[in-house]
């Protein structure tokens, strides 16, 4: 075998990078959605807060982690905007936050990393949510305003922009599930907060392209892809399917065809939003299966679970699962992102890993599946690990750690997992040494293509 062909390479100009969001990693927060919930007894696991985050708003912090992230060899960060420190106040905007979002850019670009801007990444400034948040019909106008200044800010410096972050986790997980913020528990309510968002994206994606030429503008959609839990049973096949079509092709078919599935929007063709992808963000963690469950009307008559026979990840604090380790699951998302016809860029994958025992190969095998996409036609373009530092994740505070890096919470201090290397061996390949895989994932099938 050549030299050459020992590696699963990605194709020329592949951006490799890391992402991160601003709640999770700036600290300090206090005007947005996130930090009034926090303050609530019985929302955030044990009691905690984001409080410093990883101390991102510290020019000194941030530039040491890009340091970091520089380090590993990668070309790209992922990172987001903070809605409520650039618009404090319903139409006031802080220009000092824009300039200091603008430095922040400049750091990135001066250790060679291409920024990737989200401009909406689950927190809304608190006269939004006084407001009603995404159930007021001003959002869409409201949030088409504040990323106009963005770009008008940013635009020099950035050209690769994400809508908005997740709309079908925002909205199941605040109106649905009621773990987020605002807790509510409808599903008409979660139902017009999704459709509401897409549409936003829609007149977001033609501002950005209005005040700039050559933007690249996607939303980050994301996707865990239900499989039958009985695969030669008709029955498991059609929930997977329903499911899939309800969590993950309709969000999809919004920002490529325009189509709002008739749960949405009564199968309407929403001209603004046909066409308004110039990518697909993919946001990949793992997989789901599906059984039909005839008794369940409210759950569209589909049970979920995952497979009890597949490595688990870390569970949440809760003591329920985050999920599975399913590298194959990410080349089926991808083969079905890829149908849309659109370049796709993996803007999340991770896995909740505290001891660093199943990451180096999890980066490995997701790579190599999603090389074995990229040979059957998925125009892939870049991968963001989920993410850098161990950061602020959610209800479930600090107890899961996805970073390359672990966060001392008391000093602050990083120390690098050991799985930090495995991907920065990748990065520098631009693909995955076959030596390698075989080294962190002993045994491991490499996809045929
Ligand atoms: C995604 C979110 C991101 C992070 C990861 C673990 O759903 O977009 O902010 O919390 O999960």
């Amino acid at each position: 075998m050549t030299a050459e062909s020992a590696i699963l390479r990605m194709p020329a100009g592949f951006l490799w990078g890391v992402a991160t969001a601003a709640h999770q990693n700036e600290g300090r927060n206090r005007n947005n959605q996130w930090a009034a919930w926090e303050q609530q007894p019985g929302r955030i696991h044990a009691g905690q807060q984001s409080g410093r985050a990883t101390d991102w708003w510290s020019p000194g912090t941030i530039a040491e982690d890009f340091d970091r992230a520089a380090a590993l060899g990668l070309n790209s960060l992922r990172l987001s905007v903070e809605w409520s420190r650039i618009e404090p106040e319903a139409g006031v905007f802080d220009q000092s936050a824009l300039r200091k979002y603008a430095e922040i850019i400049r750091l990135l670009r001066d250790r060679g990393l291409e920024p990737m801007v989200t401009l909406h990444h689950f927190t809304d400034p608190l006269w939004l949510t006084e407001m009603g948040g995404w159930e007021n019909p001003r959002v869409e106008e409201l949030f088409n305003r504040f990323v106009g200044r963005v770009v008008d800010a940013l635009g020099d410096q950035v050209s690769l922009w994400c809508t908005i972050n997740e709309p079908i986790v925002y909205a199941v997980s605040g109106y649905l599930d009621g773990d987020f913020p605002p807790g509510a528990r409808s599903l008409p309510r979660a139902v017009a907060v999704l459709r509401r968002m897409l549409l936003a994206h829609g007149r977001a994606y033609r501002t950005i392209h209005r005040l700039q030429r050559g933007a690249r503008v996607g939303l980050a959609h994301h996707m865990r892809l239900h499989r039958p839990a009985n695969p030669s049973r008709p029955a498991d096949r059609w929930a997977a399917a329903t499911m899939n079509q309800i969590a993950n092709t309709s969000t999809l078919a919004a920002i490529t065809e325009g189509r709002l599935t008739p749960l949405v929007g009564l199968g309407q063709r929403v001209t603004h939003l046909i066409d308004t992808s110039d990518f697909i963000g993919l946001n990949y963690y793992t997989t789901i299966l599906t059984a039909f469950a005839p008794h369940r009307p409210t759950s569209f008559l589909a049970h979920t679970f995952f497979d009890p026979h597949a490595e688990f990840s870390d569970f949440n604090p809760n003591g329920e699962p985050y999920g599975i380790i399913d590298p194959a699951g990410l080349y089926l998302a991808l083969k079905t992102v890829a149908r849309y016809g659109k370049p796709i860029y993996i803007t999340e994958n991770g896995v909740p890993d505290a001891e660093d025992r199943l990451r180096g190969r999890f980066i490995a095998t997701h790579l190599a599946e999603t090389w074995r996409a990229i040979q059957e036609g998925a125009d892939v373009r870049g991968y963001y690990h989920w993410t850098l530092v161990d950061n602020f994740e959610w209800a479930a505070a600090w107890a899961l750690k996805f970073g390359l890096y672990a966060l001392d919470l008391e000093t602050g201090s990083r120390t690098a997992r050991p799985s930090a290397t495995v991907y920065a061996q990748i990065a520098r390949t631009n693909g995955v040494p076959l030596a390698l895989l075989e080294t962190v994932a002993p045994g491991y099938v490499v996809p045929s293509a």
